[in-house]
């Protein structure tokens, strides 16, 4: 991106609204904070603005909170649309698109925002919610003088502050009839100092689906082949090494375990398959995908029952609910699924999370939820590690844990525990894609 001196100055005092309060939302206002704009925040429900304005943060985002109390002086809050597109032109919508029975993304809370704005030629709607490839075209369609620009976002939970502020790329797309919004766009992120991709709208939602499913592809690829070095006698771990030093391939999101969960990548990856679909392309590639992921939920029940036998009346610790650590999100969790079917064949389950206990005690019916690692353990017959937290690998696995259990038996999910001192510590331990004698602690991820 050049960085013509008008952009620049144009950046510095680019006012921006952000519509939606959740985790993006949030997010993205925290950060233009910090970049030094103002930033007009909408949210629809009433008790979320009045806690944001109390200075309250609703969600667990390593740094948030604190950029937003450094933001204070330049973060509005309001219920209101009109005071956001009084003040601002550019208008962030981070409002949720959350799927539908069928795998479509529910598209209803976008519609009443590009209704609510209705016809403006000062305002453009730069789309960060997920969105079905086509959308773009089909709002700038109904709302011809409205600035359209789809603007992707690629943050992770758990370090969604930091990959803001360093991106690996920022995603701006538009049609030439709003370039110029688009320019402004580009102009606000230019700071960041990242790649900048200007293309057009299909493209730049279709970056957003096709990068998301690549990744999910990535790992039940690694998971297939976790399965089969189970078979043969390799260890993935030391195949994924091996194959992540290829520039081409790259060592990251190689790690085998139970299954892909979170708010993202399942519902993305059934929406680019269900948009192949009605559009009359069977995308082969996601079917597979989806379905690997599955099974590889499935698996971990088939080796606590491989050294249990049946689980009927079973005590079974599941040491993680999140969907992922450091986070409390427990959306499309695997624990969830996992839970499910431990229960559905007669064991009983105690999971335990370190922040995402308050949410699973509604989404695990029939599971106890556990106040804390060693309260799982007590008296188990069996563990499965379901998310990497760091204080499962601080437990004192070969003395408490060890005593506590009433048969030495883990399941690591997450080949994330040092098999080889278990073992030697007279644990029975199953890892996902690691031969038995072969379990030395992988390196931190
Ligand atoms: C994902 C993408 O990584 C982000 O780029 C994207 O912006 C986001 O979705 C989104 O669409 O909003 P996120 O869902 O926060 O981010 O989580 P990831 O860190 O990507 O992990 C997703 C799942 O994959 C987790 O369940 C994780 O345990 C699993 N995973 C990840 C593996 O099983 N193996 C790996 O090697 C990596």
């Amino acid at each position: 991106m050049a960085t013509d001196p008008t952009t620049s100055a144009l950046a510095e005092r680019e006012p921006i609204g952000v519509i939606g309060c959740g985790w993006v939302g949030l997010v993205t206002a925290a950060c233009f904070a910090e970049l030094g704009h103002d930033v007009h925040c909408r949210d629809i429900v009433p008790e979320k603005i009045e806690s944001l304005a109390r200075g309250e943060v609703p969600i667990f985002e390593p740094r948030l909170a604190e950029l937003l109390e450094r933001g204070r002086e330049r973060l509005s809050f309001t219920t209101e649309l009109a005071p956001v597109l009084e003040r601002a032109r550019l208008l962030f919508c981070a409002v949720d698109t959350p799927p539908t029975h069928s795998g479509d993304a529910d598209l209803s809370r976008v519609e009443r925002v590009v209704d609510e704005i209705g016809e403006s030629s000062d305002h453009a709607l730069v789309m960060k919610s997920t969105v079905p490839v086509g959308t773009g075209r089909a709002i700038a369609r109904r709302r011809e003088g409205l600035g359209y620009v789809s603007n992707p976002e690629f943050l992770k939970e758990g370090s969604a502050v930091d990959d803001f502020m360093g991106p690996d790329r920022v995603v701006v797309g538009a049609e030439e009839s709003a370039s110029a919004f688009a320019e402004r766009v580009a102009a606000v992120y230019q700071p960041l100092g990242a790649p900048i991709v200007r293309t057009d709208v299909a493209s730049a939602e279709m970056i957003k689906l096709a990068s998301n499913a690549f990744l999910a592809t990535k790992i039940s690829f690694i998971n297939e082949i976790a399965n089969v070095s189970e078979e043969l006698g390799a260890d993935v771990t030391e195949v994924a090494r091996g194959m992540g030093l290829d520039e081409r391939i790259g060592p990251k999101f190689l790690q085998a375990g139970i299954g892909y969960g979170g708010s993202c990548f399942p519902k993305d990856v059934s929406a680019l398959k269900q948009l192949a679909g009605n559009s009359g392309y069977h995308f082969q590639l996601l079917t597979a995908v989806i379905e690997v992921n599955e099974l590889q939920k499935r698996r971990t029940v088939g080796k606590l029952k491989k050294h249990l036998g049946s689980l009927v009346g079973r005590e079974i610790a599941l040491l993680g609910v999140a969907f992922k650590p450091h986070t409390d999100d427990v959306r499309e969790a695997t624990s969830l699924v996992l839970a499910a079917r431990l229960v559905g064949e007669g064991a009983n389950v105690r999971a335990y999370d370190p922040v995402a206990g308050a949410h699973a005690r509604e989404l695990l019916p029939g599971a106890h939820v556990s106040g804390s690692a060693l309260e799982a353990l007590d008296g188990a017959d069996g563990a499965v590690l379901v998310t990497e937290w760091p204080e499962f690998r601080e437990l004192d696995w070969a003395g408490e844990v060890r005593e506590r259990m009433a048969s030495p038996l883990i399941v690591d999910g997450r080949n994330f525990l040092d098999g080889h001192a278990l073992a030697e510590a007279g644990f029975s331990y199953e890892g996902v894609g690691r031969p038995r004698g072969a379990l030395g602690a992988p390196s931190p991820a």
